[in-house]
């Protein structure tokens, strides 16, 4: 499938954020583990989710589909059963890498693969700290990517002190360590986000945190909760780009995600200058807040360092955002965005290049000249979600037509991403 857009001014309009993805899948399985029902509101049902539920359905857990909750009836933490086949992830490398950590410490024999995307994608920063928990993981074609073979093995507490900030590398070593026989400790240069810490600390489990380390201590049982998923900041982040980025425009969002950990892109936009107001802030497990954001004159910035964990699936969107700038935008230490569903910044640089941007790639650091009328292309989004969903955005401000090819990836994090675009189009 395909979709086309063409410049659009005067955005207007108030709209939800569907539930945060990487909370959702947490809740999913942690909800899984506990004794008694946990129900989750606001529970991102998009693909990626779906295909978590799909694998724990497979180790014997099942679910409720209520009209404003998902209820997951839990089998506790040591009430999985062996999978009849091979678990299948889908696109999904959350769901591989936080499963991969609680597989390692069951006493059963699983298999674990997905997709041609996730065939291709190295999961070795994953299992390289469960090996050294004593998991028994072997990449079934000894090329570091799926499908996985996990044998049951005893797990023992390690200090995992990370040279890059992951949340599904900490998280993965986290649930291990759930089963490990004494604590799990673990360093990061910079805070990655922090869902699995809060989640796990609702649900029972014991976690001492300061400035530099997490220290986890195994846990006998997790308890079920009743818990409401925040809008997810990285599916809002396209909206608010096409309110900034198109003329006389102005958009409410209402409950987003506003978690520290998790929020770089705010802070970006506003350091480049952007007119947003974040209000009706509240506070439950997350903080949620509403976002107002107006059409805005930009300036480039350099990325660096602790934001670009803080921002790392707004990337793509920030490079559009970029080109809609004046003046230069620098971005360094993005290199973990080559292992994500596709080389994501290869892919952003190729499309934007397309529309005319001036943008390149200098050593490791992105350098986008702002400020250059884009013009529309045809987009390859090599089925990633996110270049999809950035390109659409892109359209709103470049003359001509964009055409999006394999639109409907966008499934993957956000079923009704277009039908919400529209909506807020002028009405005429
Ligand atoms: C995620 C963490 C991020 C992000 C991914 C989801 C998570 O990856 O890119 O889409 O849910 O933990 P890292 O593990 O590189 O932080």
């Amino acid at each position: 499938m395909s979709a086309i857009f063409e410049r659009r001014n005067a955005l207007t309009g108030d709209i939800n954020i569907p539930g945060d993805k990487s909370v959702s899948h947490r809740a999913l399985i942690l909800g899984a583990l506990s004794d008694g029902d946990t129900v989750i509101r606001h529970c991102l049902k998009a693909q990626d989710c779906l295909d978590t539920m799909n694998c724990l359905n497979h180790l014997g857990v099942s679910f409720e589909d209520k009209e404003d909750a998902i209820i997951v009836h839990g089998q506790g933490m040591h009430g999985l059963k062996e999978p009849p086949h091979v678990l299948d992830v889908g696109n999904s490398g959350t769901t591989i890498r936080l499963l991969s950590g609680i597989l390692a410490a069951q006493n059963f024999v699983s298999e674990i693969s997905g997709d041609n995307s996730i065939l291709r994608r190295p999961v070795d920063q994953v299992i390289a700290p469960l090996l050294s928990m004593g998991a028994n993981i072997s990449y079934k074609f000894k090329n570091n990517c799926p499908p996985l073979v996990i044998l049951p093995s005893e797990i023992k507490g390690i200090t995992y002190k990370g040279s890059f900030a992951s949340s599904q590398v900490k998280s993965s070593i986290l649930f291990c360590g759930l089963y490990a026989d004494s604590e799990t400790t673990i360093i990061e240069p910079y805070q990655s986000r922090d869902h699995t810490e809060l989640l796990l600390k609702a649900f029972g489990a014991t976690l001492l945190e300061s400035d530099e380390k997490i220290i986890m201590k195994p846990a006998d049982k997790l308890n079920a909760i009743d818990l409401s998923i925040p809008g997810d900041i990285s599916s809002a982040a396209y909206f608010i780009t096409a309110a900034l980025i198109t003329e006389d425009s102005k958009i409410t969002l209402r409950g987003v995600g506003m978690n520290p950990t998790r929020n770089g892109f705010i802070d970006v936009i506003l350091a480049m200058g952007a007119d947003v107001e974040i209000v009706n802030a509240h506070y439950g497990l997350e903080p949620v807040a509403d976002v107002i954001v107006s059409s805005s004159k930009l300036h480039g910035i350099t990325l660096e360092g602790e934001i670009i964990p803080r921002a790392l699936d707004e990337i793509p969107i920030l490079m559009v955002l970029a080109c809609y700038a004046e003046g230069v935008t620098v971005i360094k230490d993005a290199g973990e965005l080559k292992i994500k569903e596709n080389d994501r910044l290869d892919v952003t640089i190729d499309n934007l290049t397309k529309m005319g941007a001036n943008i390149a790639k200098v050593n490791d650091s992105i350098v986008i000249e702002g400020g250059h009328p884009l013009h529309g292309a045809i987009i390859g989004t090599k089925y990633d979600h996110r270049i999809a969903m950035s390109f659409a955005i892109a359209s709103l401000a470049a003359s001509g037509k964009t055409e999006i090819i394999g639109s409907e990836c966008v499934n993957t994090s956000y079923p009704g991403f277009y039908e919400t675009l529209r909506s807020l189009f002028p009405k005429n």
